[in-house]
């Protein structure tokens, strides 16, 4: 697959069809994206790949927590900056109308949007969850190392016709994820990677997000 196909057909994919992803696959998926580049090659990303009875262990925990943590746990870190500015408010509130309208799922429908929102916590019905960490005494730099090695994962997962969905979701989860992988202390939770085939019905699937032109974030001088 071109590389710029794979750019174009990578989208988060809510849901997905339960067929198994071997354990070769994810491998290659893993070996292709680990050539992202790092700062000074620290490679700063850990993962772990669960499938299976693993997978199944966790989701079920996760389930079973929420009626008591409908909110999840203390984050470890701010997914969002507490005050988001414009034009990054905007943006995050049309791709929430935008992916809850392909659902028919209306703003006031909090409950529907409750239940959307913690299939999160199901990797949205992925076989495989990829769950992916860095060291606590990383800065940005390495955060965004890692965020390069997030799309290569995608983009890789796109060459062998996979899809996936990363999610900092997850991260409202950390110590009970933690108590099922069992990671050294010093690495925390960034977030997961449910991967997996696309289920073709799941009128969720047919959201593509919108992205601002090129002259919106780029000035060009020189040319
Ligand atoms: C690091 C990261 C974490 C994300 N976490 C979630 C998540 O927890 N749940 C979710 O449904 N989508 C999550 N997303 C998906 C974004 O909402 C999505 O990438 C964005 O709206 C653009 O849409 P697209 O990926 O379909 O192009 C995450 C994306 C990234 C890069």
């Amino acid at each position: 697959m071109h590389v710029l196909e794979a750019l174009d057909s990578r989208f988060s994919c809510r849901a997905f069809r339960p067929d198994p992803v071997p354990e070769e696959t994810v491998r290659a998926i893993l070996g292709a994206a680990a050539r992202a580049p790092s700062g000074g090659n620290l490679q700063p990303w850990h993962v772990h790949a669960l499938s299976g009875a693993p997978l199944a262990r966790l989701v079920a925990a996760v389930r079973a927590k929420m009626a008591d943590l409908p909110r999840g746990e203390p984050g470890e870190y701010a997914v969002y900056p507490p005050e988001l500015k414009e034009p990054y408010a905007a943006r995050r509130f049309k791709a929430g109308e935008d992916l809850y309208a392909t659902i028919g799922v209306t703003r006031d429908d909090k409950a529907a949007r409750g239940r959307q929102f913690r299939r999160n916590f199901e990797l949205f019905g992925a076989p495989v969850g990829l769950f992916v960490y860095l060291d606590r005494t990383m800065g940005p730099p390495q955060w965004a190392d890692c965020g390069m090695f997030l799309q290569s994962v995608m983009l890789a997962a796109r060459a062998h016709g996979l899809h996936t969905c990363a999610q900092e979701a997850w991260a409202q989860w950390h110590s009970l994820v933690g108590a099922h992988l069992a990671p050294p202390a010093e690495h925390m939770l960034f977030c997961a990677i449910a991967l997996g085939h696309m289920d073709e019905t799941a009128l969720i699937n047919t959201l593509r997000t919108e992205r601002a032109p090129v002259d919106a974030f780029t000035r060009f001088a020189g040319f």
